[in-house]
């Protein structure tokens, strides 16, 4: 099974790296492949819908590694009420195919309070588009989760990241399975 951690922040000191960190250390525990995108790291042009911009190596990289994926876990910082730009951006390099029949895991990082839910609304709403299969459970990360090296040390947090990862591994085990409907 591989998984595609996706961090939809560009900032340097992002909050959301944070949480991709947890996630793949989640994951590598389980001993699950995991395939990264960090809006940070690897510098997409704006996308305008030519077709040169495909050559682009952060392009194939995206594409080569969401073709692979067989589910997501994305996250994103709460920017103004909705996903990050980056990561909007990023999406829309992408396309149906990359994510259709995928468990897909939604997770947000907010300032604090009650921030965080607006951007998972808006990544559900755009996930549905793209054709993913995102679970009904999510998770919603403060600032306040992580210590200042960046380490996961709310215990709640933990632990609802934790049924969420879980949640993700266990649906992608079954669709593996590819039990055939007819
Ligand atoms: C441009 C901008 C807009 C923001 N808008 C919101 C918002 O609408 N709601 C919220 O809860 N936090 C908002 N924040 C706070 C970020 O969600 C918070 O700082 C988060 O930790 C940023 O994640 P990052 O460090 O991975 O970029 C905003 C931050 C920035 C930079």
């Amino acid at each position: 099974m591989k998984v595609m951690v996706m961090n939809g922040s560009p900032r340097d000191k992002s909050m959301t790296r944070n949480l991709t960190n947890t996630v793949t250390d989640q994951l590598d525990e389980k001993g699950i492949e995991v395939l990264t995108f960090d809006a940070g790291f690897h510098n997409l042009p704006l996308f305008k819908g030519r077709k040169e911009d495909l050559d682009h190596p952060e392009v194939q990289r995206l594409i080569t590694n969401a073709t692979k994926a067989d589910a997501f876990v994305i996250c994103s910082p709460e920017y103004h009420n909705g996903m990050s730009g980056a990561l909007k951006n990023a999406l829309d390099f992408l396309g149906g195919s990359h994510f259709k029949s995928k468990p897909t895991a939604l997770a947000s990082v907010g300032g604090g309070g009650k921030g965080g839910i607006n951007a998972l609304n808006n990544m559900r709403t755009v996930m549905r588009g793209l054709y993913a299969l995102v679970l009904p459970d999510q998770f919603c990360a403060d600032p306040t989760c992580f210590d200042e090296k960046g380490y996961m040390v709310e215990t709640n947090a933990k632990e609802r990241l934790t049924i969420v990862v879980n949640e993700l591994v266990s649906l992608t085990s079954v669709i593996e399975k590819k039990i055939e409907v007819k």
